[in-house]
C-alpha cells in the first residue's frame, strides 16, 4: 500500500480559523453536573468548577464553546440560569428526561468560559420560544446598562457586557426529537425574524442558522436550500451536524466515514452558493460544523432507570477505541481541507457525554483516545492550510465503495518555520508514505508522532487505554520524506524548514 503527498508553500487554501477547534457543552447527562461543575469535589474552585476539568479543556486546546444545547436548548429558559442561585427554579428537562436545577446556568457558563480561556458561543431557544426572548437574552449578555435586562446582569455581579459574538438560531429543528420540531419554511421565517431583530441591536453579531441534523435526514439538502432562501441576507453561517459510528461490524466503512463527511460539507457549500447566485448576493455565508464526532448511537448505554428524572444522570457515555480516534482525526483533516468555507466547528461534546474528557463523580478526570488527535492538532496547527495533493492506493469500504486508504492535510507556520502534515491510514495494512516538500527549500530534521494500536477496536474506560502518540525522529533528504504509516493510525509529521 502506498501513498504520497505534494505540498507547495505557494498554494494555500486558507488561514486556520481558531474557531475550528471549538467544542460543545450541553446541559445533558453529566456534561455539566458532575462534569465541569461539581461544587463538592475536592478540586472544585470557589465557583464549584472542577479545576482538573478546566486543565484538561486547556490541554485539549478548545477555543470556542457552544452552550447550552443541543436538544436541551429547545425547552430552556435562559433567565433561569441567572441571578441568585437560591432563587432559581428546578425544571423538567424533556429532551434528556432529567431535572434541571439551574445551579449552573448562563451566569456560571460565562464565568467558566473566562476561567477556561474559551470564547462562549450561545444557542437560542427557537423551538418553544421566539424573537422577544432572544432579544432579552441578547440584551442581558451584551447590553451596556440602563435598561432592564442589562441592569439585571449588572445587579448579578457582571458590570461589563459579556460581548458574545456568535449565536446559534435554535438547534436541529428538522429533528422529530426536537421540542418545537417544524418544517424548513416555518423555521426559515423564525430564523430570519430573529436574526434581523438581533441585527437591529448589533449588526456585527455572527449568526448561525440551523442546517440539517445530519446527512441521514430525509429533508437534508432541501432543508438547507429553503432555510437559506428565507434567511440568507441575515445570517453568517449555516450549521452542519454529523456523528459516525461503526455499523454491523463494518470497520472499513467506519474508518472511511470522512469521505461521507467531506461530501456533506461540499454539498452544504454548494447549496449556500446556489442560493447566493439565485439571490444575486455578494454576501458569503460560511459553514459552522457545530456538532461533530463519534457516537455509538445504537449501542450507547443510558443508565437512567425509567420513571426517574435525575440531575446529571449517566447519559450517552461512550468509551472510545483507537479506531474511533482515527475516525476523529480523519474528520479533523476533512475540516482543515475546507477552511476556506468551514470557519467554525465544535466537537460534540466535551465532558462525559460522547466526550474526550471523562470524570468520576468525586474522583479523577481522564482522557479518552479521541482526546489525542484533537489536542495534538490544536496545539501544533500552523496559521495556513496548504492545498494538499494526496494520492493513495484505494481500499474498499462497503458503504462508500473504493476510497483512498490514506488521507492527509498540511499546515504551516511561516514565522516559526514549521510544516506539519496530519495523516491517517484507514487500512489494516501499513502504508509507505512519501512527502514531496521541495518547495520549502532546505528542510531539517523533524519528528513523527503516531497514534495506533494492535487492537484498534479495543475500547478503554477509566483511562486504562491511553494511546498517547509515540514520537520518533524524522530525517528528510533533499526535500523528500518517506515514512511507514502504521495500520489504522493517525500521525503528525512535523518538519522544521
Ligand atoms: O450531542 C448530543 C445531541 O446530538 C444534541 O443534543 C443534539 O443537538 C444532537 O442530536
Amino acid at each position: 500500500l502506498t501513498a504520497s503527498i505534494v505540498v507547495d508553500r505557494r498554494f494555500t487554501s486558507g488561514t486556520v480559523p481558531r474557531r475550528l477547534f471549538g467544542g460543545f457543552i450541553e446541559q445533558a447527562g453529566r456534561g455539566v453536573y458532575h462534569g465541569l461543575f461539581e461544587p463538592e469535589h475536592p478540586l472544585a474552585d470557589s465557583h464549584g468548577f472542577r479545576r482538573d476539568v478546566i486543565e484538561l479543556i486547556r490541554e485539549l486546546g478548545v477555543t470556542t464553546v457552544r452552550y447550552p444545547g443541543g436538544n436541551y436548548v429547545s425547552g430552556h429558559r435562559w433567565e433561569d440560569g441567572t441571578g441568585p442561585v437560591d432563587l432559581r427554579p428546578s425544571r423538567l428537562d424533556l429532551a434528556w428526561h432529567a431535572t434541571e436545577p439551574n445551579t449552573f446556568g448562563l451566569d456560571e457558563f460565562i464565568t467558566w468560559s473566562s476561567e477556561a480561556g474559551v470564547e462562549p458561543m450561545l444557542a437560542l431557544n427557537l423551538g418553544t420560544r421566539g424573537v422577544l426572548e432572544a432579544l432579552d437574552m441578547l440584551e442581558y449578555c451584551n447590553g451596556a446598562g440602563g435598561t432592564f435586562q442589562a441592569d439585571r446582569r449588572r445587579a448579578n455581579g457582571f458590570e461589563k457586557p459579556f460581548d458574545v459574538r456568535m449565536w446559534c438560531l435554535g438547534n436541529e429543528p428538522d429533528g422529530h426529537w426536537q421540542l418545537g420540531h417544524t418544517d424548513a419554511a416555518h423555521y426559515g421565517l423564525i430564523a430570519r425574524q430573529t436574526a434581523s431583530a438581533m441585527r437591529m441591536f448589533d449588526p456585527t453579531l455572527e449568526l448561525v442558522v440551523a442546517g440539517s441534523s445530519g446527512t441521514e435526514m430525509a429533508t437534508y439538502g432541501s432543508w438547507e436550500r429553503t432555510v437559506l432562501e428565507a434567511s440568507y441576507d441575515d445570517v453568517d453561517f449555516i450549521s452542519a451536524h454529523q456523528y459516525y459510528y461503526e455499523r454491523d461490524g463494518d470497520l472499513a466503512s467506519y474508518l472511511a466515514s470522512s469521505t461521507d463527511f467531506d461530501a456533506y460539507i461540499r454539498s452544504v457549500i454548494a447549496t449556500i452558493d446556489h442560493v447566493r447566485s439565485v439571490k444575486r448576493s455578494s454576501r458569503i455565508v460560511n459553514v459552522s460544523v457545530d456538532e461533530w464526532g463519534v457516537w455509538y448511537q445504537p449501542d450507547h448505554v443510558d443508565e437512567v432507570p425509567a420513571g426517574l428524572w435525575p440531575v446529571g444522570g449517566h447519559r450517552l457515555e461512550d468509551f472510545y477505541s483507537t479506531a474511533d480516534a482515527v475516525v476523529y482525526g480523519s474528520m479533523l483533516i476533512t475540516l482543515l481541507k475546507h477552511v476556506d468555507r468551514v470557519r467554525s466547528a465544535s466537537i460534540a461534546q466535551l465532558v462525559n457525554v460522547i466526550a474526550p474528557i471523562m470524570t468520576v463523580d468525586g474522583g479523577e478526570a481522564w482522557k479518552q483516545t479521541i482526546f489525542h488527535p484533537f489536542a495534538q492538532a490544536s496545539a501544533s496547527i500552523g496559521d495556513m492550510v496548504l492545498q494538499t495533493l494526496v494520492t493513495s492506493t484505494p481500499m474498499t469500504a462497503d458503504r462508500f465503495g473504493e476510497v483512498p486508504a490514506v488521507d492527509a492535510v498540511a499546515t504551516f507556520d511561516d514565522d516559526a518555520g514549521v510544516l506539519r502534515i496530519f495523516v491517517v491510514n484507514r487500512s489494516h495494512e501499513p502504508a509507505e508514505f512519501a512527502a514531496d516538500l521541495s518547495s520549502f527549500g532546505q528542510v531539517f530534521e523533524g519528528e513523527m508522532a503516531v497514534l495506533a494500536s494492535d487492537e484498534p477496536r479495543r475500547k478503554g474506560a477509566g483511562g486504562e487505554l491511553d494511546p498517547r502518540p509515540r514520537v520518533s525522529p524524522l530525517r528528510p533528504t533533499h526535500g523528500q520524506l518517506a515514512v511507514t504509516l502504521a495500520p489504522v493510525s493517525w500521525s503528525t509529521l512535523t518538519v522544521q524548514f
